[in-house]
């Protein structure tokens, strides 16, 4: 269960699910939503039971990478939502949702409720992770998903720019104030480096996100290149990038294991030998 010690109602509909992971970067077209589905995929390819959920109100993209579209959702009993099947991972998306279609889920006038009423009102059922794929900035819905959905961790994501690694400060410093903890920090787009040549070239600058992620203590992930991609390929089939992301998820299982440890009780155990 996410945060035993979390003084919150947790939604019915999340109780069975083990751990949820919000994606988060202040800034916008770092590449959140992209390694939210990367990330996703690779923890479904170790075994484990996953869902995916696009809170991006104004501009989701996760119903167009996972090739999904509003008539495929299916309202059960009691207004809940029941979550498409797509690749193997339970998913929902504020993009699947048009308002005259389902008008009963827009009752709450600001942005922040329909992303919890997003969140509460879909049927998970039993998983080990759920990923929040979350919009850009500091505002209302990043505040609202930090203090009432009880996050097990958040991920990082920002591209080495000056202006992006300024950005995700204010990101960090949110979450850091709200006590979320951070598993890590992936910074994306890193380089760039045709497949003939052993040249890199940083197009946006080098090691923004490593020393973001030494200023604040917090272990970088991995670092990303910007991959080329041809008109029928997808970045989560790149093959170098999906070797990353299984690297990626074992850290991130493992920091969970940690963060769990640690809060349910850390007795150390010791073992007495004669
Ligand atoms: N490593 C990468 N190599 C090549 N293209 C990438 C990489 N990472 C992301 N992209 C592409 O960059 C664009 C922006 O990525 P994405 O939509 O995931 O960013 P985002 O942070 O979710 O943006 P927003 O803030 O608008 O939600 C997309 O077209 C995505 O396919
Ligand atoms: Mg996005």
């Amino acid at each position: 269960m996410p945060q035993p010690d979390n003084k919150l109602r947790i939604p019915e509909t999340l109780r069975n699910v083990k751990s949820i992971i919000g994606i988060f970067s202040a800034k916008g077209g770092v590449g959140k939503s992209a390694i939210s589905l990367q990330l996703a995929l690779a923890l479904k390819d170790k075994g484990l039971k996953i869902g995916l959920v696009d809170a991006d109100i104004y501009g989701p993209s996760q119903p167009v990478m996972l090739n999904s579209s509003p008539g495929e959702l299916k309202l059960t009993k009691n207004e809940i939502i029941e979550p498409l099947t797509k690749e193997g991972i339970k998913f929902i998306s504020m993009g699947l949702i048009s308002g005259e279609k389902m008008p009963v889920i827009w009752r709450g006038p600001m942005v922040s409720g329909a992303v919890m009423q997003l969140l509460s009102q879909t049927e998970w059922g039993e998983l080990d992770y759920l990923i929040v794929d979350t919009p850009p900035g500091t505002g209302d819905v990043q505040l609202t998903l930090l203090q009432r959905i009880p996050l097990t961790s958040a991920v990082v994501v920002t591209t080495p720019q000056k202006v992006s690694v300024s950005d995700c400060k204010k990101g960090i410093e949110m979450i850091n104030k709200l006590d979320v903890p951070i598993s890590g920090l992936i910074e994306n787009m890193s380089w760039f480096q045709p497949d003939s040549m052993e040249k890199k070239y940083y197009l946006f600058g080098k090691d923004g996100g490593k020393e973001l992620a030494k200023e604040y203590s917090l272990e970088l992930l991995a670092q990303l290149p910007l991959v080329e991609l041809d008109e029928d390929s997808d970045l989560q089939n790149h093959e170098l990038l999906k070797k990353e992301f299984d690297k990626i998820s074992t850290k991130l299982m493992d920091s969970v294991k940690n963060l769990k440890d640690k809060r349910s009780g850390g007795i150390p155990q010791i073992n007495i030998t004669k």
